[in-house]
């Protein structure tokens, strides 16, 4: 297999090759995603939840985002990783956004940051490729501004503004754009609108490439049931039924034995 650049990331979509994505967090899983063949890694914000524990993505700071970006960039081979810049770390000025993605970039060495927005930071996102930082934005539902949205789980269904937050972006300089949380018609014109990759998420078929949280993949989140999200393995199941294995194995003097012993 070769290595994912940003060059062959953007061919996917002239050959029309879906682009696939999942979020990791450390060396383990990014090993493992890397291994498997995905296209792309994102060290996502989804960290604060899935890792962390917190009810949002908006506690997630800059140092923890290039702690777990550095482990997940270690593992992989030749997925292309990008890492998402944490809420309030581009917002206040390009300037300090330039300031912030070059920290990300330098101390993890990913390829590629993310941040939420398309027409509202298109100054930012227009900064940073200028200073030749690659930089996805994402639209639709914002998961930074769930409290403005009124929750996490809102479908997006502005086409004027989504079609402008796109084509922003593209025009800004972006090298691709998550779409989240938007109807699958909305999603595809969007696509249709600009030449960049839109990789969705809970956005419909149409999307040039598609991301998922990684537990939530996996079924480690069973909690978690939006109407986009499909479970492609049962992890947890898996993992408590060998986790309840070693405990009764350990009790009941299974394990271990003879054969797991030294002289
Ligand atoms: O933080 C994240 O995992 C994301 C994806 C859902 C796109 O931004
Ligand atoms: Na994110």
């Amino acid at each position: 297999r070769k290595k994912m650049t940003l060059p062959r990331f953007l061919a996917q979509k002239e050959k029309g090759k879906k682009i696939t994505m999942v979020t990791a967090y450390d060396y383990l899983w990014a090993q493992l995603f890397d291994e498997a063949g995905v296209d792309s890694i994102l060290v996502g914000d989804s960290l604060g939840m899935v890792v962390q524990g917190r009810q949002s993505t908006v506690p997630v700071t800059l140092d923890q985002i290039i702690y777990h970006g550095e482990m997940v960039v270690r593992a992989v081979k030749n997925a292309l990783v990008i890492v998402d810049m944490p809420f309030m770390s581009y917002e206040v000025s390009p300037q300090e956004a330039i300031r912030n993605a070059g920290r990300i970039l330098k101390e993890t060495g990913a390829t590629a940051v993310k941040l939420e927005g398309g027409e509202s930071q298109a100054e930012t996102i227009r900064a940073l490729a200028r200073s030749e930082l690659a930089v996805m934005a994402h639209v639709g539902m914002k998961p930074q501004s769930h409290q403005l949205l009124g929750g996490m789980g809102r479908i997006q269904r502005n086409e004027a503004q989504l079609i402008a937050d796109a084509k922003a972006a593209e025009e800004a300089g972006a090298f691709g754009i998550v779409l989240e949380l938007i109807p699958a018609d909305l999603a595809q014109k969007v696509t249709d609108a600009i030449s960049i990759p839109t990789i969705g998420i809970g956005a419909g078929p149409h999307c040039d490439g598609q991301v998922l949280v990684s537990p939530d993949m996996l079924g480690l989140t069973p909690g978690f049931q939006p109407r986009f999200l499909k479970h492609f393995a049962n992890l947890r199941d898996a993992a408590i039924d060998g986790t309840r294995s070693f405990i009764d194995e350990v009790e009941s003097g299974q394990y271990p034995d003879a054969s797991h012993s030294h002289e």
